[in-house]
């Protein structure tokens, strides 16, 4: 039986590394049924909705889906289709595990962690208003549930691979009652797992620490925006936003994607690194049970960065977007 998987392209240049990504997995002999249906403003100029119903029944159906990235409009225009789908299924966890890639100059060698992201709610709730002219407020919402759960996610991730320690990033000095909340919840959590280490780092002081000396931590977990921003500085810490993959993951669903978004600066130009998009697709490999094909695809794609020419530009290479995923193909067929 073949895999049905939602299919989202996604816009700038997520047209781009998907298709790239689809024909390496093609091409691992593993049988898919691409279900594509793309959202944001593309979908609204086609189906008159951001999120059209025709994706909502897909997933529903599919139970995973891999995605594109997608642009939100800046300071107006609809609401991020990234948070919104997080949200409307319950993709509570946002897991992003950052690691070298061979022969990618980097300040720090054999970088090992993960961030686990809370993925719905915190300054994410979009809850705004202006309260008199020249006046906004902004709602950061964090829950007991919510908290709780992330944290839960974190130890039971750490445990089932053995990771040794989990770090809680807050700014609890300052925000006391939501980021205090956030923490109680991770040190209720942290005393059911005594075989693994529990610490806290306030989240400026985790940015300084990253990049001086990032070995110090393993596992992070930290509320919706915090885990955005430091996401993207673990990206750096690897050679950057190209490269990372993450996963949105649910009690029912799970939608796997690249942590970049549509990157409009390189969009149409065969630039684009698909290598994030594809590395989310082995976590969406071994998510749906074929750990084998995610072993395959990583040997070939560790080979390809062997060879510099092979690498798109954003890397140090020559390549193309579609001619690196050639050369992931050729790599896993010698
Ligand atoms: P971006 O990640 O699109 O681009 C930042 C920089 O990284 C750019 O110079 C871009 O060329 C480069 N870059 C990103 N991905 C790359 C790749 N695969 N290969 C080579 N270079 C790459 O961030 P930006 O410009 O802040 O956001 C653009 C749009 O994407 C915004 O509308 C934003 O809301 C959206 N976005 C969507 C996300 C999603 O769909 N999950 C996540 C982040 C942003």
């Amino acid at each position: 039986m073949p895999h049905k998987i939602t299919l989202i392209p996604g816009d700038g240049i997520g047209g781009e590394v998907t298709q790239a990504v689809v024909r390496i997995l093609d091409a691992t002999g593993v049988k898919f049924e691409w279900e594509t249906i793309q959202a944001g403003a593309e979908a609204y100029e086609k189906y008159k909705e951001y999120i059209p119903k025709a994706l909502t029944e897909s997933i529903e159906r599919t139970h995973v889906a891999l995605k594109g990235p997608i642009t939100t409009p800046i300071g107006g225009g609809f609401a991020s289709i990234n948070v919104q789908l997080r949200k409307q299924f319950e993709l509570y966890a946002n897991f992003r595990p950052v690691s070298n890639l061979p022969h990618i100059p980097t300040r720090y060698p054999d970088i090992d962690l993960v961030v686990v992201r809370e993925n719905t709610e915190s300054l994410y709730s979009g809850l705004e208003h202006e309260v008199v002219p020249g006046v906004v407020e902004s709602l950061k919402i964090i829950t007991e549930k919510a908290s709780t759960r992330i944290a839960r996610f974190a130890f039971e991730y750490s445990r089932k691979n053995k990771r040794k320690k989990v770090h809680s990033i807050h700014k609890a000095n300052i925000m006391k009652l939501s980021d205090g909340l956030f923490l109680r919840c991770s040190r209720n959590v942290a005393k059911e797992y005594p075989e693994i280490t529990y610490g806290e780092h306030i989240v400026d002081n985790t940015c300084m620490q990253l990049v001086m000396n990032p070995y110090q931590y393993d596992v992070m977990v930290m509320e919706n925006l915090y885990g955005d921003i430091i996401s993207d500085l673990c990206a750096g810490l690897v050679g950057g936003l190209g490269l990372v993959p993450s996963a949105n993951l649910g009690e029912h669903c799970a939608i796997f994607e690249a942590v970049h978004g549509s990157a409009p600066d390189i969009a149409g130009k065969n630039l684009a690194n698909p290598t994030a998009l594809l590395r989310s697709a082995l976590l969406m490999l071994r998510h749906i049970g074929e750990p084998d094909a995610a072993l395959k695809v990583r040997n070939a794609l560790e080979n390809v960065y062997r060879d510099r020419d092979k690498l798109t530009k954003d890397v140090g290479g020559k390549a193309g977007t579609s001619e690196f995923a050639d050369s992931v193909i050729a790599a896993m067929q010698s």
